[in-house]
């Protein structure tokens, strides 16, 4: 086994989520340094760092939430103004990676926007990531360094225990979803169901049918990302139509609630929705939210990966 680091790791907190950098900081009993990111009048970004990194191992804390383009950007010049500085080793600590679903060519001429986000960090210095609940374990693949995958599942598993609706069905709103959802019904001890989603458009899904019986069941619904709330919404349509009772607990990862997704979800007889702080602040007051902090799991992931301990029971299981 490879020695533990010299010193404690620098931590330098991007501007998409300070809350979660001060917290993961405080966890660490580190003070965080701050990126300092200001725009030019033509709407670049610039970055300084504030403190010293020279022969340091750093940790960039930056989800590439809500606005993906600017966070990517963000993160790609603090790892080039890190490595510029002559850090020893820096490591991007995305707990959501955006651009991960683009993982795949569907229709022809499209980007393969995973990849290309993961080959401009690694380019800027990045020689690590870690994530939390990828959308697709591909990136593991297009990034060239190890990418530590972590997952907030058990997490928001004990969440969800704690006030768990009598017959639960835990239901994967689309197919790719059928994994995760199996996580959650063996941690929750609960039936499960699969809905068969079609993207018709960035903001259009439409259900073809419903794999399981929900019948007389309260759904669970569990993805590992909410962005418009389409999904959640058409999910739970299906779910009441094939006699699943009329309320719904959803759990995600992943609360990016862009566009109209907070008034999508206000629309549906939430009872709960237990989502954690990986990609910013949460969705307001206007939903039943719990909000589960993946400070922990970071703190934990960087106290280890800084001693070259194993992060084996961290890990996201594909
Ligand atoms: C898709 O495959 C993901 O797992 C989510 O289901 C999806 O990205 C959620 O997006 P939206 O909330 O816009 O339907």
């Amino acid at each position: 086994m490879a020695a533990p680091r010299a010193g404690a790791p620098v931590l330098v907190g991007g501007a998409a989520n300070p809350p979660l950098v001060a917290a993961v900081a405080r966890l660490l009993q580190v003070e965080p340094t701050s990126g300092q990111a200001e725009r030019f009048p033509d709407g670049e970004q610039h970055v300084d760092i504030a403190g010293p990194v020279r022969g340091r191992d750093v940790y960039v804390v930056q989800p590439t939430s809500p606005p993906v383009d600017q966070h990517v950007m963000e993160l790609a010049l603090l790892a080039d103004a890190c490595r510029r500085a002559g850090a020893g080793a820096v490591t991007a600590v995305a707990p959501y990676f955006g651009y991960a679903r683009q993982d795949r060519r569907v229709r022809g001429r499209e980007a393969i926007g995973a990849h290309l986000a993961c080959a401009v960090l690694h380019t800027a210095g990045v020689q690590r990531v870690v994530a939390v609940d990828l959308h697709s374990s591909a990136v593991a693949g297009f990034f060239p360094g190890p990418v530590e995958h972590l997952s907030a599942v058990p997490l928001l598993a004990d969440a969800l225990r704690e006030a768990l609706p009598p017959d639960p069905v835990v239901v994967a709103p689309d197919l790719g979803a059928t994994k995760l959802a199996m996580r959650y019904a063996r941690l929750l001890a609960a039936p499960m169901a699969v809905v068969h989603k079609l993207r018709m458009s960035g903001t259009e899904v439409a259900v073809q049918g419903i794999i399981g019986d929900v019948r007389g069941r309260t759904p669970v619904i569990v993805d590992d990302m909410i962005s418009t709330g389409g999904t959640i919404e058409a999910a739970f349509h299906a779910l009441v139509t094939a006699g699943a009772k009329a309320e719904v607990t959803v759990a995600a990862t992943h609360a990016l609630m862009v566009g109209t997704a907070v008034e999508r979800l206000c629309a549906l007889p939430i009872r709960r929705l237990v989502v954690t702080d990986s990609a910013g602040p949460p969705p307001g007051p206007l939903l039943p939210t719990q909000v589960v902090t993946v400070a922990p799991l970071l703190a934990e992931a960087i106290r280890r990966l800084h001693r070259n301990a194993s992060l084996a029971e961290l890990r996201a299981q594909e």
